[in-house]
């Protein structure tokens, strides 16, 4: 479903990214795990088009989005839940949620009563303002949002961030209810070994921006060295 192939990424002349491989087949869903600064981010604003300079393949079933801009590529069906949590603050949080709708174009999203029903956490919370709510709250919300436009393929940049852990398990069961019914494949960006577990069944781990452990977690625990070299722990 997404390709990304020999994918370069520049910000100025930094290069940031070096040829990085990677798949999400249909309703899969796949960890990038990786230190502070090792290019997470930045791959995710890249298949996006949303900031660096990009050079290399990304394809969406099979159509290569090329020089698409980012909304284009949302319509395609691409979702970021960028890592900086942003909602609007003079909107409600239903609201927030149903102007989420209009980047899926002509694609038909998700009706929001199934969200809600899917994040219970917000279900109480659905006429508070987003400058009303929490840092967890609003992470909630957010990952909501991406979910809202039904992606093909939601890339979430490490929701976990700053999020207490009772409050990560619930994202963790929200997120693979989620995917699961609406076959949403995923890509999500992670620090936290346990929820990237929980959440998916393959993991690439990257160090300075280039792609140097990709398997399943069984491969991954079987390599107790990749995970001290490359990993915080
Ligand atoms: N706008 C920018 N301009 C120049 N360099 C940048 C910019 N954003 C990020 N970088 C650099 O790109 C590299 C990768 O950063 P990136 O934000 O992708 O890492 P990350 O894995 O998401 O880190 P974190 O876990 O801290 O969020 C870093 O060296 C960073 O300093
Ligand atoms: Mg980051």
């Amino acid at each position: 479903m997404l390709e990304v192939a020999g994918l370069n990424a520049f910000y100025g002349d930094s290069h940031i990214l070096h040829g990085v491989d990677l798949t999400v087949d249909t309703s899969d869903r796949v960890s990038v795990l990786g230190r502070n600064g090792s290019g997470k981010t930045t791959l995710m604003k890249s298949i996006l088009n949303a900031g660096p300079r990009i050079y290399g393949r990304i394809c969406l079933d099979g159509a290569d989005l090329a020089d698409e801009p980012s909304f284009q590529r949302a319509r395609s069906g691409l979702s970021l839940v960028p890592e900086d949590r942003r909602s609007f603050p003079h909107l409600t949080v239903r609201d927030n949620l149903l102007i989420a709708l209009t980047a899926a174009g002509k694609r038909t999203g998700l009706d929001i009563e199934q969200v809600l029903d899917t994040f219970p956490m917000l279900k109480p919370l659905t006429a508070r303002y987003g400058s009303q709510l929490s840092g967890g709250q609003q992470q909630m919300v957010a990952v909501a949002r991406g979910v809202m436009p039904r992606p093909r393929c939601l890339l979430l940049d490490e929701p976990t961030e700053g999020l207490a852990p009772v409050i990560v398990r619930q994202l963790a069961a929200s997120l693979v209810r989620l995917c699961d019914e609406f076959n949403i494949g995923l890509l999500l960006s992670e620090q936290n070994i346990w929820f990237a577990r929980f959440c998916t069944q393959r993991v690439y781990i990257i160090e300075n921006g280039r792609i140097v452990f990709s398997g399943s977690w069984d491969e991954f625990d079987s390599r107790p060295d990749v995970k001290h070299l490359y990993l915080a722990v």
